[in-house]
């Protein structure tokens, strides 16, 4: 979600309005917006985007006042509605907040705001927190900036948020954990927004608020930063922006690619948080719970799905099979609704989509619902007609991804399946409990893991010097990252308009052999695991054709670091797991190539990022 808020002597309407528009990127299915007009707080909300949301505003009339707060949603409680969009009231409508993030222990706060007296109108957590606010203010005679803070001292959870009180006309109070939060510091007049873009023609001054951290933005007074747990007061540091606004856009990043590439530690944890319960041994997700003797029942699960999905589908095919032991077919969506396909009632077909859009693969779902199979759903995008045409689902946390080339889908849609496939090996009981546990543990350490992954950068960089323009490519890979050789393939193909192809790498033997030659670079998935030597076998024979080696190898390895011609290290996990780091060297490496190559990297040519035609 976006947020922007504004005090000083302009119209906050027109402010506003840009500065959502500009954070679109962070997620648009609905969007709102309060206003102070000098009496009373006015406000408009849609379901939609930034421009319904204009034109809502322009027929309601809520456009006057030199203070407010805006927002953009990307739904996590609550579907995209109009009563379910921020801004969000206190039941007195005295308090009116705009929130982006999760508050993970809203139901029991919800149930004692109810047992006081307190009622709902969206299924937001959201409105929770206002109330909770609200309660703190009126039970303890507080004022907005310690209510605020009593109120979060109570919650769990990760949140940006910005707090308007009519008591108070002239102040916001905004805090974050989390989330993102960026405070304007202009003339006489102050900016709160997720990121500077909606502030950057105004001010070069901001200041970027840390964890656990909050502020008092009174107009004519200097910013007043608290620490949210011990009331420290903290001395705001005011930065000089250097960026220009399209690089803002981006959050500093040069493409939309390259951010999504390093917002993959954070949402591959947003995708596990409050699913993987590893403390207590557990993984919770409801679309399973509910249906979860369908699962375990089924003879066989079918995987339909896209491009980049497809090959998602592929590496959980390797999971459910190794883990749960349910046979899996990983079908492209395209083939399968077009060859009259055997589905029986005890199939289960698992439908994963980005965009939740992809024409073929909504065809089917329908096609297997016909059928009688019950559909599942893996979807980034919520409320999506993949998400509502599937019996049940699970929500990839990524956020929206708006490079072409899909990078954070693909790993958060690897971490549902590696979640499904253990919940379901639990269930069946075809995985010890040790193996169990250690998976679910290693689970939670990979956001780390491929952080420490992206650190390879300078040295990919280099890498992609040498090769940025070769005509071929090859990509290898064993078991679990024989997928992965094969995205790595499509990445390239995608940005860079380099031929590349993917291939099991004992299957080289078979027909890719006979291109290799000093030319060809061959980028070879070897980490220190089953098939190890194996993969080193296919090294030799690629050398001794005199085909160029990079190797993207455990930290440490020694062995393919003397055969091979350039190393790429990563750390290491469960031979399962491992397949989510390795992809992230593969993304950086036809990065670089396509930016090398001055390649549209974020359009590229002919593709589109949602597939709506068959
Ligand atoms: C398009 C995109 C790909 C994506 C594929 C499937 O081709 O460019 O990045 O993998 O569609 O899309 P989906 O939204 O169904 O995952």
């Amino acid at each position: 979600c976006g947020i922007v808020g504004y005090i000083g002597a302009k119209e906050a309407y027109p402010i506003i309005i840009k500065g959502l528009k500009r954070l679109e990127y962070r997620g648009y299915d609905s969007a709102g917006l309060a206003l102070f007009n000098g009496e009373k707080f006015i406000s408009s909300k849609t379901k939609g985007k930034v421009s319904d949301l204009e034109l809502r505003a322009e027929a309601e009339g809520t456009l006057k006042g030199s203070m407010g707060i805006g927002h953009t949603r990307w739904a996590t409680h609550g579907v995209p509605n109009d009563v379910n969009s921020h801004p969000h009231f206190s039941n007195s409508g005295e308090l009116v907040i705009i929130h982006n993030g999760i508050i993970e222990n809203y139901e029991p706060l919800k149930q004692e705001l109810i047992k006081r007296g307190y009622t709902f109108k969206s299924d937001t957590d959201t409105e929770v927190l206002v109330n909770l606010i609200e309660d703190v203010q009126k039970t303890n005679n507080l004022k907005l900036g310690k209510a605020v803070q009593v109120a979060l001292n109570q919650v769990i959870g990760a949140y940006a948020i910005c707090v308007m009180d009519i008591k108070k006309p002239n102040e916001i109070v905004a805090a974050r954990l989390g989330s993102p939060l960026a405070i304007g510091v202009g003339d006489g007049e102050y900016f709160v927004a997720s990121d500077a873009s909606p502030f950057i023609e105004y001010t070069n001054n901001a200041i970027y608020l840390e964890d656990e951290e909050m502020a008092i933005i009174r107009l004519h007074k200097p910013i007043k930063i608290r620490k949210i747990k011990d009331d420290e007061l903290v001395s705001p540091y005011v930065q000089e922006l250097q960026l220009n606004l399209e690089q803002i856009e981006k959050g500093g990043y040069e493409h939309f690619m390259l951010k999504e590439i390093h917002e993959q530690p954070a949402v591959i944890k947003d995708t596990f948080r409050g699913r993987l319960l590893s403390d207590k041994g557990l993984i919770k997700m409801a679309g399973i719970e509910d249906n979860l003797q369908k699962f375990t029942n089924a003879k066989r699960i079918i995987v339909v799905a896209c491009g980049t999905s497809w090959h998602a589908g592929l590496v959980g095919e390797y999971m459910i099979e190794e883990f749960a032991r349910i046979p899996v077919e990983v079908e492209y969506a395209s083939e399968f609704r077009y060859r009259n396909p055997i589905i029986n009632e005890d199939d289960v077909v698992i439908a994963i989509s980005q965009s939740g859009e992809t024409a073929d693969t909504l065809a089917a779902i329908k096609l297997a619902k016909e059928k009688g199979a019950f559909v599942f759903g893996v979807c980034n995008v919520v409320g999506s007609s993949i998400s509502r045409e599937t019996h049940a689902g699970a929500y990839t946390h990524a956020g929206p991804e708006i490079g072409v080339a899909s990078t954070k889908a693909f790993t958060t849609q690897i971490t549902v399946l590696a979640l499904i496939a253990l919940r379901l090996a639990e269930a069946k009981g075809t995985m010890s409990k040790s193996e169990y546990l250690r998976n679910l543990l290693e689970l939670e350490l990979i956001p780390e893991k491929v952080e420490e992954a992206l650190k390879e950068d300078a040295n990919i960089i280099k890498i992609a010097e040498i090769y940025k323009d070769s005509t071929n490519c090859l990509y290898l890979g064993r078991g679990f990252n024989y997928p992965v050789a094969l995205e790595g393939a499509l990445k390239l193909k995608e940005i860079s308009y380099i031929h590349a192809e993917g291939y099991p790498a004992a299957e080289m033997k078979h027909g890719p052999i006979a291109l290799i030659d000093e030319q060809m670079p061959v980028i070879v998935i070897a980490p220190n695991q089953n098939h190890y030597d194996k993969v080193v076998s296919n090294i030799q024979e690629i050398k001794a054709r005199s085909g160029k080696i990079i190797a993207v190898v455990s930290k440490g390895d020694t062995q393919v670091k003397a055969l091979a011609d350039h190393i790429i290290e990563m750390p290491e996990s469960t031979e399962a797991l491992t397949s989510i780091i390795a992809t992230i060297p593969l993304q950086l490496l036809s990065y670089h190539i396509a930016v090398m190559r001055e390649c549209n990297v974020d359009q590229p040519r002919n593709l589109a990022k949602s597939v709506t035609v068959e």
